[in-house]
């Protein structure tokens, strides 16, 4: 197979994971990475064992070894990193989200369909086995007609006043703040596994930590801070949100989202009631899907390649027994989007896992009406891409 070569611009938390999971599909070569300075560019190129360290992600779009670019920067950085490379005519694997407005990620979804390279968001956690097994049910009829669909994204990490992250300010996160960061991958996951878009929503969203002290010298997400200096900031975005959502065809759903929720570290969960059975997913405790019967016993598939569908099988490498987690999750959804630039013939039947610029697109419009929903004192509100 061709070797590709791959450059990735942001090399924070989530930047590791893009540049391990590459790593492991073997046919992908880390070529270079760019930071904000050459500075930390070379510091983190020697940590993650990458040859060039650009001081700006120009440098590494004029870099002719990149055919790949991963971003992975702030939220702010994503339209002009993107759209900069979509210029080069690099193919663009983006972290959500695609943009902080949907007007934006409209733009970038028809530059990128213009450039004609293959472009995608990564919203991981389809990437996920049991994920792909209860897609796999829902779209078999296994579930019969789907009625309701509902579930939570909560974390801990903000839960604190001196808890900061560039997230909640919103010329570099965006105005939504949890909402967009991880109410997104909800909304992504159940619109993926169900087969349905969600088409309207009504939410009221709350800022339960209102004033944060900010270091005074910027953190990595998920960084202790420990003994710094800080200055007080009042915050505006939500951190805690409830939204109740309609499905297309007619399924209703509700969706708890926080980041100020003590003890729930990654706490992704959805359940689907159909009218023959219902299956509960639980990121936390990945390998394991609740399928739920009126009529016989309840069970537990556990995952088990030799137990799945022929569809979700290809997204288990290990037997039974041996679990298998986030960062594995995350190479499936590399190893969809790798085989589409590697294989331009198979761009036309897109792998499950592989999300792109039009689901951004979309998880753009659902946070827009998120937002406009609760402005409006909690009025259903249709999403715009539906
Ligand atoms: N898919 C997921 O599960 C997931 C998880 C975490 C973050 N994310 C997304 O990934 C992005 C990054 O989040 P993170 O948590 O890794 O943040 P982070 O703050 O840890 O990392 C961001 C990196 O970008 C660098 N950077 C800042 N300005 C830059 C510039 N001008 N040029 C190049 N690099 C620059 C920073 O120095 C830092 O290393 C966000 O958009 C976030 O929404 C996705």
């Amino acid at each position: 197979m061709t070797r590709i070569g791959m450059g990735l611009i942001g090399p924070g938390f989530v930047g590791a994971h893009h540049i391990d999971a590459v790593r492991r599909l073997g046919f992908v070569d880390v070529v270079a990475i760019a930071a904000s300075s050459e500075e930390s560019a070379r510091r983190k190129a020697d940590a993650l064992h990458v040859a060039k360290a650009y001081g700006s992600y120009e440098a590494l779009l004029a870099d002719p070894d990149v055919q790949v670019v991963h971003n992975t920067t702030p939220n702010h950085l994503h339209v002009p990193v993107i759209r900069a490379a979509l210029r080069r005519g690099k193919h663009v694997i983006s972290d959500k989200p695609l943009a902080t407005t949907a007007a934006d990620a409209a733009q970038l979804l028809a530059e990128a369909n213009a450039a004609g390279v293959v472009h995608a968001v990564t919203f991981n956690y389809r990437g996920n086995p049991l994920v792909q097994q209860a897609r796999e049910m829902a779209a078999t009829g296994e579930l019969g007609p789907v009625h309701f669909i509902h579930g939570a994204y909560l974390q801990d990490w903000l839960i604190e006043p001196t808890d900061f992250s560039w997230r909640l300010e919103p010329e570099k996160g965006g105005v939504s703040s949890a909402v967009a960061d991880i109410g997104s991958h909800w909304c992504d996951l159940v619109q993926h596994v169900s087969g349905r878009r969600i088409v309207e929503v009504l939410s009221d969203l709350t800022t339960v930590v209102s004033t944060r002290f900010k270091p005074a010298r910027a953190t990595e997400a998920f960084a202790q801070a420990g003994e710094v200096e800080r200055e007080a900031v009042q915050i505006a975005s939500e951190d805690l949100a409830t939204i109740l959502v309609r499905f297309e065809g007619g399924a209703k759903g509700c969706l708890s989202v926080g980041q100020v929720c003590a003890g729930h570290k990654n706490d992704l969960w959805f359940e689907m009631n159909g009218s023959r059975a219902s299956v509960r997913w639980h990121q936390e405790r990945q390998n394991e899907l609740w399928i739920g019967r009126r009529s016989t016993a309840n069970g537990m598939l556990a995952k088990d390649p030799s137990l799945l569908g022929a569809a979700a099988r290809p997204y288990a490498h290990l037997p039974g027994g041996h679990q298998e987690a986030w960062a594995d999750a995350f190479c499936n959804v590399m190893r969809d989007i790798y085989r589409a630039i590697a294989c331009p013939e198979s761009r036309t039947a897109r792998a499950p896992a592989f999300a792109t610029f039009e689901d951004g697109y979309r998880a753009a419009c659902l946070v827009d009406a998120v937002l406009e929903s609760h402005r409006r004192g909690g009025v259903w509100t249709k999403v715009a891409a539906s």
